[in-house]
């Protein structure tokens, strides 16, 4: 939701700082701001509403010396937008200075009390009562700042990733974590906070993934200490990061998204690499593996995720309930964490989360854990909460998804789903072994199929000037491809602003065809298998009734594509790998639009990356 960085070393912290803000401006950018203790001793802060880019116009005549600082990039949830709003935050006498990400529940309760005995507030956030509290323990029990955290961390209700500054202490800084992640990286006499590890790679490969209600205590020519909020002393596992700074930069690509839309031959590749094995005709998972006799014994899967990992789980129904024959949910982690589900213990659930921190997904297997399920996790980001939290799982291996409107992460979450329900039908035998070995040799296919669509970009983006004049839009699919219509309409709206709806087509004629003019346009995916004659007259339908008709065919195809004003072409795959590919166009059709709209499409109004807050 929002991101936080920290600099604590030897050399001049604000371009660090900068470039770490800049790094991870994804995760939020509604306001920006910086702390430093200065060369001359003074803890300054500078910050304004707006990017990253307003922040150091904001700067720009400023003393920003100083070898330790904090800095923010804020999503809102309490206050608006404003400059008074954002981070850093003083405390009452402005020794301290604090930045958070998270949202701290009993904010008001504190606030009030505090207000009583005399401490002022200057914003509306919840953010600000962390820092007064902290002095308030400060001064009123005449202990120190060390002391004082872990005291006031526990009146705390809520999630946070914080650090802080003190003025009288230059040589330290100290940050905490409890739901929101935190990375620190350790350099030569140097330490490095992070959100995510994006704003550290350039400077060191070893970083500490802060643990869950943990207090990091950091001092120049010291190492690094960690304790409990309960102070009560934690080892730091030190560990290698795979990622490279390449992975988070744009690499010629205008944007992030584009980049990674046109990545995925590779990704994919990447996330089934030394998982398959056509040779064989057989898949090897090793968290599948470690874990065989309890996930052969489920009677049940229940997936849990949000948006696109949402739809890339109800794709892995499909595929699980037709290749293992295990009887599949799907639920939105809010939905579910909120209901009384009923729960087995003889039940997997399977979290998908490309950052591993949303929010409700983490308090979705909470409450499985507690109903004793045997928990999976599919996540992207190496070491993130979802990922620990879960007793085993797979990494999509992407490498990070820095545009906010996610691709790559989507088709490796089908792809990895896939390679599940695979292993799960070898080990239960429900298909037969030569069409396993079809599919796995298909799937090895998929990559540069992938390719082939992306060739068709230029085409793509011809079409998508010719509907920005569209408020709305709806999409269409059956079988495989309905929650690949699901997609496609979130990818549209959440980049472009148009609203759009994705619908089973068949689901048409009960009510959503009666939006449909020559102003519509309908997007139909409709490949040659499953359920084409199904579709070609629902197609007839949409023609019918005058809609504007982009249909998404199998190559070679002219039956679709007579009935459409426009068609794009994937190869032929096996039914259950077509979301793969049909998903492609869609992704580029949205970004076209928006582009042509002059949207950021990289960092969309009211979004953010993570959604570490529900
Ligand atoms: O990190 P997660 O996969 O858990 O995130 C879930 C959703 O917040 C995310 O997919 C969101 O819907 C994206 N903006 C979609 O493009």
């Amino acid at each position: 939701m929002c991101g936080i960085v920290g600099y604590l070393g030897g050399r001049n912290a604000y371009p660090i700082l900068i470039k770490g803000l800049q790094r991870l401006e994804y995760r939020g950018y509604d306001s920006a701001g910086v702390a430093l203790i200065n060369d001359n001793g003074n803890l300054v802060i500078y910050k304004t509403k707006g990017k990253v880019e307003d922040l150091i116009r904001v700067s720009r005549d400023q003393d920003v010396s100083g070898t330790v600082g904090i800095a923010h990039t804020r999503w809102a949830t309490h206050g608006e937008p404003s400059d008074v709003n954002s981070h850093p935050h003083f405390s009452e006498n402005q020794n301290l200075a604090l930045i958070h990400n998270g949202i701290i529940e009993n904010y008001q309760s504190l606030k009030t009390e505090l207000s009583r005995k005399g401490y002022h507030f200057r914003s509306d956030t919840d953010t600000e009562v962390v820092i007064q509290l902290i002095q308030y323990l400060m001064d009123s029990q005449g202990i120190s700042l060390e002391e004082a955290v872990p005291m006031a961390l526990q009146h705390v209700v809520g999630a946070y990733a914080l650090a802080i500054l003190d003025k009288n202490h230059p040589e330290r800084m100290i940050a905490a974590r409890k739901g929101s992640p935190l990375v620190v990286g350790i350099g030569e006499n140097e330490f490095f906070v992070g959100s995510d590890a994006s704003p550290i790679i350039e400077y060191t490969n070893k970083v500490v993934y802060i643990g869950e209600e943990q207090i990091v205590f950091l001092e120049k020519g010291k190492e690094m200490r960690i304790t409990d909020l309960r102070s009560v002393e934690q080892t730091a596992e030190i560990r290698e990061l795979e990622m490279s700074l390449s992975q988070i930069e744009k690499g010629g690509y205008p944007h992030f998204m584009l980049k990674e839309i046109f990545e995925q031959p590779q990704t994919l590749l990447a996330s089934m690499q030394g998982r398959l094995h056509p040779e064989l005709g057989v898949v090897k998972l090793s968290g599948f593996i470690d874990n065989r006799k309890r996930l052969l014994s489920a009677k049940r899967i229940v997936i849990c995720a949000c948006g696109t990992s949402w739809h890339a789980g109800l794709i892995g129904k499909y595929l699980i309930e037709e290749l293992a024959h295990i009887p599949v949910e799907v639920e939105y982690s809010s939905e579910f964490r909120y209901r009384k589900p009923v729960l087995f213990p003889t039940d997997i659930v399977v979290a998908i989360s490309q950052s591993g921190e949303t929010a409700d997904t983490l308090a979705a297997i909470q409450l499985a854990r507690e109903a004793g399920a045997f928990l999976f996790g599919i996540c992207n980001v190496v070491g993130s909460s979802i990922a620990r939290a879960t007793d085993t799982g797979c990494y999509t291996h992407i490498g990070p998804e820095i545009g906010v409107a996610s691709t790559k992460a989507f088709t490796a979450q089908v792809a990895t789903l896939s390679l599940i329900a695979l292993s799960f039908a070898e080990q239960l035998n429900t298909i037969s072994e030569s069409r396993r070995q079809e599919l796995v040799s298909e799937l090895q296919r998929i990559p540069e199929k992938i390719a082939k669509i992306l060739g068709h970009d230029e085409k793509i983006r011809d079409l998508a000037k010719t509907f920005t004049y569209a408020r709305n839009c709806l999409y269409l699919g059956r079988g495989y491809n309905y929650p690949v219509a699901l997609e496609g309409a979130l990818k549209l709206k959440e980049i472009s602003y148009i609203h759009a709806e994705g619908y089973p087509a068949a689901e048409m004629k009960h009510g959503p065809i009666a939006l449909i003019d020559e102003e519509m346009p309908v997007v139909v995916i409709a490949p040659k298998r499953g359920n084409y004659e199904k579709i070609l007259s629902n197609i007839q339908e949409i023609k019918a009734r005058k809609g504007r008709i982009v249909s998404i065919v199998t190559e070679g195809d002219t039956d679709v594509a007579k009935l459409s004003d426009w068609s794009f072409e994937i190869p032929d795959t096996e039914d259950c790998f077509e979301p793969i590919l049909s998903i492609i166009p869609l992704q580029l059709l949205a970004y076209h639009i928006a582009i042509a709209k002059g949207r950021n499409v990289d960092q969309p109004r009211n979004l953010a990356k993570s959604v570490t807050v529900e």
